[in-house]
């Protein structure tokens, strides 16, 4: 058995985590230290803040999980830390302590984009699960579809031409005096609602591109306009209604690009993953086409550190000390 020990490294937004995995896909530990309550109460994530309290995390995060993975720091193999996409100053806390890890046992060190790392989270929830598949990621900062042929080959058949889903969701959730992160909090409000009550547009692009900034204006004027006339909203009726058509526009491009790359295996992936809609929505479509359906158990759906391992692993090219973030990194 392939006993190689990856300890992952993952703080490109507001969770300090870290992940030693065994081969390729046994997770001896995951620990996340979330920030979410400290940036709750300026309703989004203060980049500056977040890096800040990655610096006070990053430390004990590791001593944690190579702890409760029950092997020594000495044992490690190599690193796998993302380098991109993300928040500059907050890669370059993880960036920084992988780098130096590395350089004290004299052992690889692995770049890792972030996006690969939240499609590989399937490999995880789903030991059989092997390419060629079409795998939909959709986080708070990224919507795009993308042909997976093997382990390291990605071709981008469309993404969001403006926001990003999770974007989206927590827009919404943000006008309606809603927590952040907005989406679980629609996702559970909706469930209250009637996902027919309002006839948002449909967003209309060309091929499998994605465009949500006109679903979220179309939203914010009927909230304003219902304001403005004093007229009661039902916000449940809101959040189903606008969930149904993320969900519904997502589900309508993921099939159509399966089926014209004849790809029977769907692989949903990133934070919005964990919408309850879209899984059930994606789910159904797929029993119905005679397609395997994918997706990863909720705790690697949003950002964690197993994840980045998984893909290090699989990824077989190293970096050197010279590794610099690079927030706008694409696949
Ligand atoms: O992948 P992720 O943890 O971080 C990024 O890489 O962006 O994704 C976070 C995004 C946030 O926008 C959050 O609102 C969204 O995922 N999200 C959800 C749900 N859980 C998390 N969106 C809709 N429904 C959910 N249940
Ligand atoms: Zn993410």
């Amino acid at each position: 058995m392939d006993k190689i020990l990856t300890l992952g490294i993952e703080t490109s937004c507001d969770e300090t985590a870290a992940a030693v995995l065994r081969g390729g896909r046994e997770i001896l530990s995951n620990v996340i230290s979330t920030q979410i309550p400290l940036h709750q109460k300026f309703g989004g994530v203060v980049p500056e803040i977040a890096s800040r309290k990655h610096i006070v995390n990053i430390m004990p995060v590791i001593d944690e999980a190579i702890s409760r993975a029950g092997v020594d720091l000495r044992d490690i193999n190599q690193i796998a830390v993302t380098f991109g996409p993300g928040l500059a100053g907050a890669l370059l806390v993880g960036l920084s302590a992988a780098k130096s890890l590395a350089f004290a046992l004299k052992i690889p060190l692995i770049a890792v984009n972030h996006l690969e790392g939240h499609i590989f989270a399937n490999f995880l929830s789903a030991p059989e699960l092997e390419p060629p598949f079409l795998s939909l990621v959709v986080s708070g900062g990224h919507t795009a579809l993308i042909r997976m042929t093997d382990y390291n080959s990605f071709e981008l058949l469309g993404q969001s031409r403006d926001d990003a889903a999770g974007e989206a969701f927590d827009k919404i959730a943000r006008v309606m005096g809603l927590p952040y992160p907005g989406g679980p909090e629609i996702d559970k409000l909706a469930k209250l609602g009637d996902a027919n009550a309002i006839n948002f547009p449909h967003p209309k692009v060309d091929g499998y591109d994605f465009s949500f900034s006109g679903l979220k204006s179309a939203v914010l004027n009927f909230l304003n306009t219902a304001q403005m006339k004093s007229e009661a909203i039902n916000l449940a009726d809101v959040a189903a209604s606008f969930q149904k058509t993320v969900v519904d526009t997502l589900a309508e491009k993921t099939l159509a690009a399966a089926e014209e790359f004849k790809l029977n295996k769907i692989v949903l992936a990133g934070g919005v993953a964990a919408n309850s809609s879209l899984e059930k929505t994606l789910r159904a479509a797929c029993n119905l086409r005679g397609l395997e359906f994918y997706y990863p158990t909720k705790i690697l759906c949003t950002d964690n550190a197993a994840m980045i391992a998984c893909r290090g692993y699989y990824q077989k090219t190293f970096a050197d000390s010279t590794l610099n973030a690079v927030p706008n990194l694409g696949l």
